[in-house]
């Protein structure tokens, strides 16, 4: 069965916690359907799901726009999982050339992504589907209390940890 890719719903909450979590990023359902009502009704986030027929969600990609006073604009591919049972079939580069079809239909022609140095079978992965690596950064955080804290689950990774990024 061919997983088919769609935009992302509400009610894909409980598989997206799900692939979040296979990414290393833990979120409650709560959390996530909270986020994705602020993500989804926002033109410059794309968000796509890979779905077996009638079945769960297999794959997610995330990618949005970036602006800079710095830089053109251009998209960032934010989160990308597969789900293990379905990896090595085509479905990633598939979810990201959704994600690149979506770029191009923003009128950018740029599309970037930030990998956890750990993570290398996926730079393998990017590499093949012509990725190149620019460059090496350190990523600093400060909390200032107050509001949503950012924690490890809302994408800020531990020196251990096995988030994305
Ligand atoms: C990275 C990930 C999305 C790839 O998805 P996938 O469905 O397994 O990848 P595909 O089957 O579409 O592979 C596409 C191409 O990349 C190659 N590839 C995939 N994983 C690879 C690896 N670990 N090493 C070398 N090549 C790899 C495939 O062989 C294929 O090449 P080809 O068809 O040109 O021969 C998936 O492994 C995953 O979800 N990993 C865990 C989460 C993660 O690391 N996400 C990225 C965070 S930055």
């Amino acid at each position: 069965m061919v997983p088919q890719l769609r935009a992302a719903t509400l009610e894909d909450a409980p598989d997206l916690r799900r692939l979040a979590d296979e990414l290393g990023y833990p979120v409650t359902e709560d959390e996530m359907r909270s986020r994705l009502g602020e993500l989804l009704p926002r033109g410059e986030h794309g968000l796509f799901v890979a779905q077996d027929a009638g079945g769960p969600l297999v794959g997610w990609v995330h990618v949005h726009i970036r602006r800079s006073a710095l830089r053109a604009p251009e998209a960032l591919l934010a989160a990308l999982v597969v789900t293990s049972s379905h990896r090595g079939s085509g479905l990633g580069r598939e979810l990201v050339l959704r994600a690149e079809e979506w770029t191009r239909q923003q009128g950018l022609s740029r599309i970037r992504l930030r990998s956890r140095q750990e993570r290398t079978e996926a730079h393998r992965f990017y590499r093949r589907l012509g990725y190149l690596e620019e460059k090496r950064q350190v990523v600093f955080h400060r909390s200032l209390g107050g509001g949503e804290e950012l924690k490890p689950s809302a994408g800020i990774p531990g020196p251990n940890s096995h988030q994305r990024d």
